[in-house]
């Protein structure tokens, strides 16, 4: 029977798994979707009961397929940051509040302050606390749900609530952790004395691994919800945003990864922790040891395109458009879009402005403009944001020899030769990258049960199937459209802020 690798990815819009065999060859993937709920404005969560589900559907599925196969391990991914909060018995006490939530931003003042200012946060942990981590949600359930609070008893991440759910071990690993803002990125070790300030019981969190290590295998309650055999293994895994790097084949310094998944990244692997200056970048364990990860990361890119979607399936009594429709309609569009400047802002925005109130649009507007400009526009936006996180990284000495595209937004050829074109370097995509998480999530097993001695031996794996090279037309003008996107923030941030503060956008 041939040996394959489950990988299985927990995401915003949907669960995926994937089977892969050990040269690293996808042989099935399925991703079962699942939605996503608003109570209010900026706050986004999710019953963690979707995910099981979903997960049961996505594994049930690619098994179904491919009963030739057995599993030697089981890899997890899944959205980073997600505040899971359990009871003593593992029971879910709330909704999960997720990466992309918006409602934290006084309890991150309060622990930048606590914790002596964004200085004191970057000696710890090396990163800021931003809206969307973890610590803050902990702390807003303190001050909002103090009967909750009180019960709280484990607060764990997306995959290490299906790792719990599969394995009955509560664990996570390294990258994750590292996604808390309570973790010391630096010394791979939870940040005893940020929690001792801010009051935070360390027993809350799980005990945390490299992300290779098998951390417990399957149960018996498991096996049976999944279908996988009792007692296979279940590496660390990590978190999306990280795993999905390797997923590209970036594990050493030099390449770039970007992502346009629900949100924009921008990532490279480190071999050492670069400073984070003002903390705007996010600098995470890497999902191997004595490796490092830095990222930035805008809250809208494929997002955008999925309100796009969205809102022009309104016009046509709920009829969609898909987002390859959307691309096609933008191939007619010259690039700068005839100056017209989509801002991706739509969820507030968090790198490099980490700035709730935030707000989108489309600037530049003129009657001469039409359909293929505002869907152009929309892609060169997301494109712009970025570009603009690379500003940053670029600032701290990480470089951009080739750049390996990666989520659903690098299926769209516009779109990697946007990238090619504004960051002025080849543009690759790698054999699984599309597949996210997941893909990573089952290399990174695969060396945690010896399939491949180390991270960079697996990365191999990652053949390269399309490249795109920058047109120097194609540059000169996205070069300028970047320039003028680049100074709206500031022209608009007052703006911004009125809007946010009006009572309007409720
Ligand atoms: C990473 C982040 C997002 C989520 C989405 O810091 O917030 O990429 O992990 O999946």
């Amino acid at each position: 029977m041939t040996q394959a690798l489950l990988g299985i990815d927990i995401g915003t819009s949907g669960c995926k798994a994937l089977l892969i065999d050990g040269e690293g060859t996808v042989l099935v993937s399925r991703t079962e979707t699942y939605g996503l709920s608003q109570p209010r404005p900026g706050w986004t969560e999710q019953d963690p009961a979707l995910w099981i589900d979903g997960a049961r559907a996505a594994v049930a599925a690619v098994l179904a397929e491919r009963p030739d196969v057995g599993i030697a391990a089981v890899g997890l991914s899944g959205q980073m940051h997600g505040l899971t909060p359990l009871d003593a018995g593992h029971e879910v006490l709330r909704p999960a509040i997720l990466w992309n939530d918006q409602r934290n931003g006084a309890e991150c003042d309060a622990i930048t302050e606590r914790a002596g200012g964004i200085e004191g946060l970057l000696a710890r942990t090396n990163n800021r606390m931003l809206v969307g981590f973890t610590g803050g949600k902990i702390l807003w359930m303190r001050d909002h749900e103090p009967e909750l609070f009180r019960r709280l008893r484990h607060v764990v991440n997306p995959k290490d609530y299906l790792r719990l759910v599969l394995t009955g071990e509560v664990a996570t690993e390294v990258s994750d952790a590292s996604g808390t803002g309570l973790f010391d990125t630096r010394a791979r070790r939870w940040a005893s004395g940020l929690l001792d300030i801010l009051e935070i019981d360390p027993a809350i969190l799980p005990p945390c691994h490299e992300s290779h290590v098998v951390t417990g295998r399957v149960s018996r309650s498991g096996a049976a919800l999944f279908g996988i055999s009792e007692g296979t293994p279940v590496a660390g895994g990590g978190g999306d945003s990280v795993i999905q790097t390797i997923g590209s084949g970036v594990i050493a310094p030099g390449e770039l990864q970007t992502t346009i998944g629900t949100a924009g990244i921008v990532a490279a692997a480190l071999d050492e922790p670069v400073a984070n200056p003002d903390g705007r970048l996010q600098v995470f364990c890497n999902v191997a040891p004595a490796k490092w990860h830095c990222m930035g990361v805008s809250l809208n890119a494929g997002g955008a395109m999925e309100w796009f979607r969205g809102m022009l399936a309104g016009f046509r009594g709920g009829e969609a458009l898909s987002a390859k429709d959307i691309a096609g309609i933008a191939a007619d569009a010259r690039a700068g879009s005839r100056g017209l400047v989509f801002l991706p802002y739509l969820n507030g925005e968090r790198c490099p402005h980490p700035e709730p109130s935030a707000r989108g649009g489309f600037v530049g507007l003129t009657a001469r403009h039409g359909a293929a400009d505002m869907a152009r526009s929309l892609m060169e936006g997301v494109t712009h944001s970025l570009f603009d996180i690379y500003r940053l990284m670029e600032a701290a000495g990480v470089g951009r020899g080739v750049i390996k595209a990666s989520g659903g937004g690098a299926r769209s050829v516009l779109w990697r030769q946007m990238q090619a074109d504004l960051f002025g370097c080849d543009i690759v995509t790698t054999e699984g990258a599309a597949e996210g998480g997941a893909f990573g999530a089952a290399l990174v097993a695969g060396v945690g049960v010896g399939m491949w001695p180390d991270a960079d031996e697996a990365a191999k794996s990652c053949r390269a199937v399309t490249r795109e090279t920058p047109d120097a037309a194609g540059t000169a003008a996205m070069r300028e459209a970047f320039a003028i996107y680049a100074g709206l923030y500031d022209d608009l941030s007052g703006a911004f802020s009125t809007i946010s503060g009006s009572g309007l956008d409720r």
